[in-house]
């Protein structure tokens, strides 16, 4: 049965670690993992998780995008494990967009990310995938990149300033509501 995992925080090195690829995707370790993620990520109301997050220092991540009360305007999708990732390419064209991190409880940044990437990665079957990913969708998948490459959202930001709690962030949708 899939178990719901602890998610370590800002200040575990594992967090800096720039994460080693999966060697043997069947292996039922890998497979539990990435069951055990969903089912975290789910739980914490997390829109993607990547494997550093939860200790393990491997480049594999979720992705699982759907409306829920911390992200209230993502697009739903299926949970999907990324496994040894590659950016391929990415859009000359940047948005900005607020991202927290289940990492970094508490707060949320406006992040300057590319629009759109062209990527490649592993299934939980070993099938390679490429594709292309745009909008809050690409802003995850960049995300979690960095978290196995030992970066976090905080690092992308050029002003402090711009650093809000997630109550005021709550405050921001309430009043777009009005
Ligand atoms: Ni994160």
């Amino acid at each position: 049965m899939a178990k719901v995992l602890e998610i370590v925080e800002l200040g575990a090195p594992v967090l800096r670690e720039r994460a080693k690829a999966v060697e043997d995707i069947s292996n039922p370790m890998i497979q539990n993992l990435i069951d055990d993620m969903i089912v975290t990520a789910k739980e914490a109301s997390g829109v993607g998780l990547a494997a550093p997050q939860v200790g393990h220092s491997l480049r594999l991540f979720i992705i699982s995008s759907y409306s829920n009360e911390r992200y209230p305007d993502a697009p739903e999708m299926v949970p999907v494990p990324i496994i040894n990732p590659q950016i391929v390419s990415c859009s000359e064209e940047m948005e900005k967009g607020w991202e927290g991190c289940l990492s970094i409880p508490g707060i949320r940044a406006p992040v300057l990310r590319h629009r759109a990437v062209k990527i490649r990665y592993f299934d939980r079957e070993g099938q390679e995938f490429e594709g292309i990913l745009e909008d809050f969708v690409a802003r995850i998948f960049q995300h979690e990149f960095d978290h196995i490459e030992g970066i976090v959202f905080l690092d992308r930001l050029k002003d402090n300033s711009e650093i809000i709690t997630e109550n005021e962030y709550y405050k921001l949708f309430e009043d777009e509501e009005e």
